[in-house]
């Protein structure tokens, strides 16, 4: 079971810290600081399982210090789009499998993020074509994607008090399959709109329970799902994406510089693998509140991911401060499998194709160059 109270020791920024120098992540050695962020690409095969463009594709980027895996859904219902993987069904399991065994057999370190969508979805995704659910019946604004094109949000079902064990349960259940699958851990994906994120901000979540008003009831449901999930893997094993100022999904909170380092501190005292952290807002809303990372990092304490539109300077720069210990890359990685080399090299990176990010074959997936085939072609 879960061994607490125990704070991580960061790794500290010696002088001359870079991207390319090495980390160690609870148990694991990781290579380099580069981390390949999660994306969703909307390429699973039936039955919402890997199949074999989805290895290769994880396979191209082993070079990364660690892959986070696109957002994988923890059950039936947390579906929320068309094509984004499962790792609820034996199939998936032994789909994820292939993903994690390639990797490793090229070097590389893989966490699984765990997802579950809450409101952002519809019946049409849903089993049995339920209404999605969430903290409180609020309808995100706008459309979103179904099998059959573009939708309105519909709204959802509050979910009852007694309900939220099962809740858990499906993000315990998952983070147990993703070991079956071979994974070095697993991220809980308590950011951009999404379910857990939804009962983290004022907005989205206006229950009367434990789960809701206070800000230590809207951390709640958090932190059963992470100390459940460490339950599985040990804490080191775990790390959790939060996203304070994302406006994404209609997401708001009236005071996020209050709301998230408050939840960075509750999660110090659990001794995960890492907080990451998506500092900026996904939309570039002009309402965006103001974003602080050294009060996430320093109420967190322990290693710090940050992620939002980082270059290799940037990030560079991060690193060699103590700013960040890690920095995820999301575009980057789509465009170039060995980012890590052209960091390395300070080459010029490929232009990632926004008309393939999400859905389609392998075109705008994994026929992106490596930097020693485009040399070749240049030749
Ligand atoms: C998306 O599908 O646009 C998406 C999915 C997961 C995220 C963010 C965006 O965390």
């Amino acid at each position: 079971m879960m061994t607490t109270t125990e704070v991580q020791i960061t790794n500290p920024a010696t002088p001359g810290t870079s991207l390319f120098t090495p980390l160690r992540l609870g148990p694991l050695g990781i290579e380099n600081r580069i981390v390949m962020a999660p994306l969703t690409r909307n390429r699973a095969g039936p039955g919402n399982v890997p199949r074999t463009m989805n290895v290769e594709y994880y396979a191209q980027r082993a070079s990364a210090g660690l892959i986070i895996t696109e957002a994988t859904q923890v059950s039936p219902q947390g579906v929320g789009y068309p094509g984004t993987p499962g790792i609820h069904s034996d199939e998936q399991v032994a789909g994820w499998r292939r993903v994690t065994d390639a990797v490793h057999g090229r070097g590389g370190r893989i966490f699984l993020q765990l997802w579950h969508v809450g409101r952002i979805s519809h019946p049409s995704l849903q089993p049995g074509g339920a209404l999605p659910v969430a903290p409180s019946a609020i309808r995100p604004e706008g459309e979103t994607f179904t099998e059959d094109g573009l939708r309105p949000f519909v709204t959802p079902r509050a979910l009852e008090t007694d309900e939220i064990p099962g809740v858990i349960e499906q993000f315990r259940a998952a983070a147990a399959n993703a070991h079956e699958a071979g994974f070095d851990g697993v991220e809980v994906h308590a950011a951009n709109g999404y379910l857990l994120d939804q009962f983290l901000r004022d907005h989205s979540n206006r229950r009367s329970d434990a789960y809701g008003g206070s800000l230590e009831n809207r951390v709640r449901l958090l932190l059963e799902v992470t100390e459940a999930v460490a339950g599985v893997w040990g804490a080191e094993g775990v790390g959790v994406r939060l996203s304070p100022i994302n406006t994404f999904n209609s997401m708001w909170d009236s005071r996020p510089r209050v709301t998230f380092p408050y939840v960075a501190g509750r999660l110090k005292d659990l001794g995960l693998a890492y907080l990451h952290v998506v500092e900026t807002d996904m939309v570039g809303s002009a309402s965006a509140p103001a974003f602080d990372a050294d009060e996430m990092r320093s109420a967190f304490g322990g290693t710090y991911m940050a992620n939002g539109g980082y270059d290799n300077e940037r990030a560079a720069a991060a690193v060699a401060s103590g700013a960040a210990d890690l920095v995820a890359f999301g575009a980057p990685f789509i465009a170039n499998p060995d980012l890590v080399e052209r960091f390395a090299g300070k080459a010029p990176l490929n232009t990632p194709d926004q008309a393939t990010f999400y859905g389609g074959d392998e075109r705008g997936y994994t026929d992106y160059p490596f930097l020693d085939e485009t040399e070749t072609l240049r030749q």
